[in-house]
């Protein structure tokens, strides 16, 4: 599903403040794979994300998403294969907007079939029928502005809505950082299902070890842009929090 060949970024290259973000990445990550990333503050976790949504050109290597090469390809044009949510819930929402306004502007940003439906019974109907499987009971309240729901609240829809449209992956960077534990589990647990139930390839970055060792079916650790550990799901499932603990130390 997704294949990084040799990437490197650099950043401010040739300047006295370069740093190279990624070093020769190779992996290979195949349809339902949901592969968790873990690394210092620093590592490249962010960088290789963004090299995947296409925030930038890498400075070499290759990227191909589902048989196609992106490589060159601007972020717009890698959104039907992309889906994204970022570690601050403020960032995916409109506050001033009521949900079902938020999931109608999601629609026009992706450029999906719902564009055209975005007024239309169906199109609500089915923005509830989502909404419902939150368990928050947010499916009655489509009509309020979004700033006055909670940070969990908000984070739960931004992930409902990154998954409306067609696009089969999903790249979360952080997304319960900015949460309370309650907010963070029902988040993380939305964000599986959601997963599992659209059969979607998934990344999660994330300094929880509980999540990284609850979650996902991978494991990659990252130091200093490289790839320093990239386990398996039989091995993942033997780890603990402590085995992961022991990697940073
Ligand atoms: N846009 C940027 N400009 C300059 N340096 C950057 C930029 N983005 C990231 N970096 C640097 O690249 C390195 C990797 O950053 P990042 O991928 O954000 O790490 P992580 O997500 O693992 O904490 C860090 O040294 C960071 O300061
Ligand atoms: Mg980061």
């Amino acid at each position: 599903m997704i294949e990084v060949n040799n990437i490197s970024k650099t950043f401010n290259k040739g300047e006295a403040t370069a740093v190279k973000a990624l070093s020769n990445i190779y992996i290979d990550i195949n349809a339902n794979e949901f592969v968790v990333i873990v690394g210092s503050n620093g590592s490249g976790k962010s960088t290789l994300l963004n090299s995947i949504a296409g925030s930038f050109i890498c400075d070499e290597g290759t990227i191909i998403i589902d048989g196609s090469d992106v490589t060159k390809l601007q972020d717009y044009q890698r959104t039907k294969w992309l889906s994204r949510v970022f570690q601050n819930p403020l960032q995916g929402t409109a506050p001033a907007l009521s949900i079902i306004d938020n999931f109608r502007l999601a629609a026009l940003r992706t450029q999906s079939k719902s564009m055209k439906i975005g007024v239309s019974d169906t199109f609500i109907s089915k923005v509830k029928d989502r909404i419902a499987t939150l368990d928050m009971g947010l499916e009655d309240k489509i009509n309020q502005p979004v700033g006055s729901l909670s940070g969990g609240q908000r984070q739960a829809l931004t992930l409902l809505m990154s998954v409306m449209d067609e696009s089969k992956i999903l790249l979360l960077d952080e997304p319960t950082a900015a949460l309370d534990p309650k907010s963070a589990a029902t988040v993380m647990l939305t964000a599986d299902k959601l997963i599992k139930q659209l059969n979607l390839t998934a990344i999660l970055v994330t300094h929880n070890l509980k999540e990284a060792i609850s979650f996902g079916n991978r494991i990659i650790q990252m130091s200093e842009g490289t790839i320093i550990k990239d386990l398996k799901k039989e091995v993942k499932e033997k780890l603990g929090v402590n085995d992961i603990f022991e990697w940073f130390q």
